[in-house]
């Protein structure tokens, strides 16, 4: 691969609908990247509200004009991140777009939104997007996609486990930094999504749990929560993935109908922390060293609840201790699997995919 440093912007906008992240990074090589800027463009309220109401029964009209309008935040995230770190999108590589998922049902699909002509137009840069769908059709997941970043970036020389809160939960396991043989990942279950769901039921006015301030005057209902474990996507064996599809609006409704406000969000913290303890002490090697990034490690109930159930013997950190605010993490990811893509490399791990083996991702809009 080239020694000369590649600039690269990373968009990610996860399934917790909050808003779009730009990351600018500037890779020497596929193991050392450098994060130069990063931004959050907080979604409207209004434009949440239209991309969940369509995930869940948009019209042909609806999902196409959604094209259009992830790719104008899209648009605007790169815009200002380039402006925050003072970079002109003349001195760009490429752009990494992730799109946003609309709908994910693997094996048979998964489908992100996002038109990546309009980035290519705006900044006369490559744009690689549709990341997914190569890993799908090699009878992939499709998902997660970070771990390659996890491999590549964010390991150790002693066994490491990476955590990523998002609107879903998906952990790593990383032998040795670099190294991808025996490395492995899934997703969970629910990170924040459920929790994010019962609090703008409860309170339309709220983006989701702020400080974790809801759940915190409930309790636990520990039938409740045993039956919800007992859900078969907890026992299923990995590679696998999961979304809003199953752990949605739908099914924070129903938590709600059966708990009540309080004891439903604490419920559903309790539903987050227990199955991430329960699949890494299932399906992970004995790991002291845990990396929480994503937005659910800004909810105390959250993080204490990770502790108490991960025990004493594994060391949790927040992502942010080691390296940079875990917020940009999985854009940072994204960046350098477009990296991987335009030297062709491949960027899923079959690992954490199941795919039938590594491939090249994505589809390039030329500059
Ligand atoms: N101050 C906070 N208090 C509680 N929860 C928070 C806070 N900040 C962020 N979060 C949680 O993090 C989520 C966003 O996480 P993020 O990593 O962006 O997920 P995704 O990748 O799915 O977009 C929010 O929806 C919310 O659940
Ligand atoms: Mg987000």
């Amino acid at each position: 691969m080239t020694e000369r440093p590649t600039l690269a912007v990373g968009l990610m906008s996860g399934t917790s609908l909050d808003g779009m992240d730009a990351a600018l990074v500037r890779f020497s090589g596929p193991t050392r990247a450098e994060l130069l800027g990063f931004v959050q463009l907080p979604y409207s309220k209004d434009y949440r509200s239209r991309l969940s109401a369509a995930i869940t029964r948009g019209t042909t009209r609806e999902l196409a004009l959604l094209h259009d309008a992830i790719a104008e935040w899209a648009v605007e995230a790169t815009a200002e991140v380039l402006a925050q770190a003072h970079v002109r999108a003349s001195d760009l590589d490429l752009i990494a777009f992730h799109g946003q998922t609309i709908w994910h049902e693997p094996p048979i699909v998964t489908w992100q939104l996002g038109e990546p002509a309009r980035l290519a137009e705006a900044f006369g840069v490559r744009v690689v997007s549709g990341f997914r769908g190569r890993d799908l059709a090699a009878g992939g997941q499709g998902a997660p996609l970070v771990p390659i970043a996890d491999v590549l970036l964010f390991g150790s020389d002693h066994p490491r486990a990476l955590l990523n809160l998002g609107g879903m939960a998906n952990v790593t396991w990383v032998a040795r930094r670099a190294v991808t043989e025996g490395a492995f990942a899934f997703d969970t279950g629910p990170g924040m999504a459920v929790i994010d769901d019962l609090a703008r039921l409860i309170d339309p006015a709220l983006p989701y749990d702020v400080d974790g301030r809801l759940g915190a005057t409930g309790s636990v209902n520990e039938a409740l929560l045993a039956e919800l474990l007992a859900d078969e996507y907890f026992t299923a064996v990995p590679p696998k993935s999961t979304g809003r599809e199953r752990f949605g609006s739908d099914y924070a409704a129903a938590l709600l109908r059966r708990a009540g406000p309080a004891d439903a969000v604490a419920t559903a913290v309790a539903l987050t922390t227990a199955s991430v303890a329960a699949a890494m002490s299932r399906w992970m090697p004995d790991t002291a060293d845990l990396l929480v990034s994503g937005g659910g490690r800004h909810h105390p109930a959250v993080m204490a609840g990770l502790e108490a159930r991960l025990g004493a013997r594994v060391r949790v950190r927040r992502f942010d201790e080691v390296f940079f605010s875990g917020d940009a993490k999985e854009a940072v990811a994204f960046a350098l699997l477009g990296y991987l893509t335009i030297h062709g490399q491949p960027g899923n791990l079959p690992s954490a995919t199941g795919a039938r083996g590594p491939r090249v991702l994505g589809v390039v809009t030329p500059a």
